[in-house]
C-alpha cells in the first residue's frame, strides 16, 4: 500500500505543517481522499470551542472496518494483519491474515446482530489480549455499535460504574486471562459488576483459560457457539460477507473511560471519520511505516494506545500489528527482546515504565537476542527520562534506530507532538515538534500566551484536529468545563510543558490533580474516594511522588479512627479496599497515617505541602502561615514513612 500523505523529508515536514496552518481544510481534504467512503463529505470542518462543537468531514458516510479490512483484501488478503504472541512462550503463535480477520469480524458482526445489538448500542468489552478482542472491537464497528473497552485491571465496581454511565446493554468478556504467572478471573469480575445491574441484557463469553465460571441462562452466551452459528450465516459457497453499516462521519465509534481531576472517570467519545483519519495519518508518519513491516505496540487494547496503534492505525494502513498477551518480565525480563527476535519486529512502541523496569534487570536479558530487525523505537504515556532514553537507544536500538517520543492523550485520539522517525530529529526526553495540523501554545495561569523559545507554561492546542474528543458520554457540559473552559477558545491538555531554544516541546507532567502511574492516568480524587470508603477512615489526601520505575507513585495521607477492633486493621486493608473500588493499578505505594491534614481556613487541603513532604523536600515546604493549624505540618513530617 502506498501512503501519498507520508512525509519523507524534513523539508516536506515543514511544507506540510505550513499547509496545515494556512489552509487546514484543504490539507485534511487531501488526506481524507486516501480512505474508502460510501459518500464524500460536503464540508471538511465546522467548529467552535465554546460549545464545543467539532464536525469533521460533515455529510461523509463510511465504515471504518472497510478501511481497516475490506480495502486490503484484494492486495493483502493472505498477508498477516495480526500476529498474536501468547503469554506463555511455549504456546503457539497465531497469525491472522486479512482474509481471516475479515471472516472473523463478519462473524462477530453477525453474532452481535443475532443477539439483538444494533447501531448506536453500547457494548462493553472486558477481555484479555487475545485476537478475539480485536475481532470484538471491529465487529462492533462493523455494525455501528459503540464499543467501550475496559482494561482487565479494573475492578467490578469500576466496571459497574462504567456500565451505568454508558447504559451498556451488552458485554463481551473471557472466562479468564493470563498475565505472567497469574490468571485473572474476568467473567467472575463481570458477574460481580452485574449484581444489581438491570440494564445489561446479554453477556458473550470467550474461552481462554477454561476456568470454571457461572453461566446464567438467557443472559450468558458462549462466544464459540454463537460464532459457529454466525459462520454458517456469513459464509455462502466459500464467499464471506457481512455488509458494513453506513455510518455518518460524526457517528460515535467508541467510548473510552479515563481519569480526570474529579472522582468519576469520563467517557471520552471519538467519532468514526476524524478518528480514522487521525490514527492512520499519525501511524504512517510518526513511525514512518512501510507496508510489510511488523509493528509491535506493547500496550493493552484497554487503553487508547492500543485502540489507535494496535487496532485502527496499523490495520487501516494495511499493516501487520503484533499483539502480545503477556507482560515484559515473564517468564523473564527478556520477553520483549525474544519477541522482537522471533518475529523480526520492525517497530517497537512501548512505555518508559517498561524500559525503566527492564533496565533494572541488567543487560543479560538483551544478550544473545537478535534485535537487528528493529528500525524504529517509540515511547508513550509519560515523560521519558534521559537515562531510560539512552539505555533504550544504545542497548535496544544499537544507536541505529530513531526514538519517537510521542506525546498525546486519550482525548486527542492519536499522537500530537513527536518527531517523525528518521525524518525530523529526535532529542532525548523531548517530544520535539507538533504534527501537521497541531498548533500548540503555552499559556500562563491567567491564560496569556507565552511566546518565544526557552519558556514553559500550560500546554493548550489552538485549532481542532480530526482526532479531537467530541464529547464526554452523556454529559457534554463536562467536556466543555474540563477541556474548553479553563482558557477560552483553547483545548487545555492538563499538561505542563517547556519549549526549548529550538522550539522543541518537552512535556513535564500533569498540572492538575491527575497522576501518571506506570503510564496510567489515575485521578487523586478517585483514589481518595476509594480510601474513604474504608470503614474507620475519616479523611484522606493523595498526591504523587517521583518513583524510579513507575514514574509517579501514589502517596496517601490517611486520617484513621477505627473502632477498637479495627485498630489492628491497617495498610493492607486499605489497599484491599482500593483494589475493590478501582483496581490493583490504583493501590497507593505509601500510606501514612496522620491526625490532621494541612488545610487553609476555608478548608481546602494544601496539596502543594503534601507533595513536598512526599518528595522528601522538607526544607522547602514554603509558607504555612495561611494554614488553619500549621502544627499539622510538623506532625506529618515527623511521621514520614
Ligand atoms: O501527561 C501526559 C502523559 O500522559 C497523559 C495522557 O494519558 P492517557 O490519556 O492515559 O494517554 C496515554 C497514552 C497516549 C498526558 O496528558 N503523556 C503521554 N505521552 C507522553 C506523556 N508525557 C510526556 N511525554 C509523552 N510522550
Amino acid at each position: 500500500m502506498t501512503y501519498p500523505y507520508q512525509i519523507k523529508t524534513l523539508q516536506q515536514y515543514h511544507e506540510a505543517f505550513k499547509q496545515s496552518e494556512e489552509n487546514p481544510e484543504m490539507f485534511w481534504d487531501n488526506v481524507a481522499e486516501n480512505f474508502v467512503w460510501h459518500k464524500k463529505w460536503d464540508k471538511v470542518l465546522d467548529w467552535n470551542f465554546t460549545e464545543p462543537k467539532v464536525v469533521w468531514f460533515k455529510g461523509g458516510k463510511l465504515n471504518i472496518t472497510e478501511n481497516c479490512i475490506d480495502r486490503h483484501l484484494a492486495t493483502r488478503g493472505d498477508e498477516p494483519a495480526l500476529i498474536w504472541e501468547p503469554n506463555n512462550p511455549n504456546e503457539e503463535t497465531r497469525v491472522v491474515t486479512y482474509n481471516r480477520l475479515h471472516k472473523r469480524v463478519c462473524q462477530v458482526a453477525q453474532m452481535l446482530t443475532n443477539l439483538g445489538v444494533k447501531k448506536g448500542d453500547r457494548v462493553c468489552i472486558y477481555m484479555g489480549m487475545v485476537p478475539e478482542l480485536t475481532y470484538a472491537v471491529l465487529g462492533c464497528a462493523r455494525i455501528g455499535a459503540i464499543h467501550s473497552v475496559i482494561f482487565g485491571g479494573f475492578s467490578a465496581q469500576s466496571i459497574a460504574d462504567r456500565l451505568e454511565d454508558a447504559k451498556a446493554e451488552y458485554i463481551i468478556t473471557c472466562d479468564g486471562a493470563y498475565r505472567g504467572n497469574k490468571e485473572i478471573p474476568l467473567k467472575s469480575v463481570i458477574d460481580d459488576a452485574l449484581l444489581g445491574n438491570k440494564v445489561v441484557k446479554k453477556v458473550i463469553v470467550y474461552t481462554r483459560t477454561s476456568t470454571p465460571i457461572s453461566m446464567i441462562k438467557d443472559r450468558d452466551f458462549w462466544w464459540e457457539d454463537e460464532m459457529e452459528h454466525a459462520e454458517k450465516q456469513v459464509e455462502k459457497n466459500g464467499v464471506v460477507s457481512f455488509p458494513a453499516v453506513s455510518m455518518d462521519a460524526e457517528d460515535p465509534l467508541f467510548i473510552l473511560y479515563t481519569s480526570g481531576s474529579t472522582g468519576k472517570p469520563k467517557g471520552v467519545v471519538h467519532t468514526v471519520a476524524g478518528y480514522m483519519v487521525w490514527s492512520t495519518y499519525t501511524f504512517v508518519n510518526v513511525f514512518q511505516y512501510k507496508t510489510g513491516q511488523i509493528h509491535f505496540c506493547t500496550a493493552d487494547i484497554g487503553w487508547i494506545t492500543g485502540h489507535s496503534y494496535i487496532v485502527y492505525g496499523p490495520l487501516s494502513a494495511g499493516g501487520t500489528s503484533l499483539m502480545f498477551e503477556g507482560i515484559p518480565t515473564w517468564p523473564d525480563a527478556g520477553r520483549f527482546w525474544e519477541i522482537v527476535d522471533k518475529h523480526k519486529v520492525d517497530i517497537l512502541y512501548t512505555a518508559p515504565t517498561a524500559i525503566r523496569s527492564l533496565m533494572g534487570f541488567g543487560l543479560d536479558y538483551v544478550k544473545g537476542k537478535d534485535l537487528s530487525s528493529l528500525k524504529v523505537l517509540g515511547s508513550v504515556g509519560e515523560p521519558i527520562n534521559e537515562e531510560a532514553w539512552q539505555w533504550y537507544y544504545k542497548n535496544i536500538g544499537k544507536e541505529r534506530c530513531p526514538i519517537v517520543d510521542t506525546w498525546w492523550q486519550t482525548e486527542t485520539g492519536g499522537i500530537m507532538i513527536s518527531n517523525l522517525a528518521g525524518v525530523t530529529p529526535h532529542k532525548p526526553a523531548h517530544a520535539t515538534l507538533p504534527l501537521p495540523g497541531i498548533h500548540p501554545i503555552l499559556v500562563d495561569e491567567n491564560g496569556n500566551e507565552i511566546t518565544g523559545n526557552s519558556v514553559s507554561g500550560n500546554l493548550c492546542i489552538k485549532h481542532p484536529w480530526p482526532g479531537i474528543i467530541r464529547t464526554t458520554y452523556g454529559d457534554h457540559e463536562r467536556c466543555r468545563t474540563n477541556y474548553f473552559a479553563t482558557y477560552p477558545n483553547l483545548y487545555f491538555t492538563g499538561d505542563g510543558c517547556m519549549r526549548d531554544e529550538d522550539g522543541n516541546y518537552r512535556i513535564t507532567g500533569r498540572v492538575d490533580d491527575v497522576l501518571n502511574v506506570s503510564g496510567h492516568r489515575i485521578g487523586t480524587a478517585e483514589v481518595e474516594n476509594a480510601i474513604n470508603m474504608h470503614s474507620g477512615v475519616v479523611e484522606s489526601a493523595v498526591v504523587g511522588y517521583t518513583h524510579d520505575i513507575k514514574g509517579q507513585g501514589i502517596y496517601a495521607y490517611v486520617i484513621y479512627e477505627g473502632s477498637h477492633h479495627e485498630q489492628n486493621l491497617t495498610r493492607p486493608d486499605i489497599l484491599q479496599t482500593v483494589s475493590r473500588i478501582i483496581g490493583p493499578i490504583a493501590k497507593p505505594d505509601k500510606i501514612q497515617f496522620v491526625t490532621g491534614l494541612p488545610k487553609t481556613r476555608s478548608g481546602k487541603i494544601m496539596r502543594r505541602i503534601l507533595r513536598k513532604i512526599a518528595e522528601g523536600e522538607m526544607g522547602n515546604i514554603g509558607d504555612t502561615s495561611t494554614l488553619l493549624d500549621p502544627n499539622v505540618v510538623e506532625e506529618i513530617i515527623k511521621g514520614v514513612i
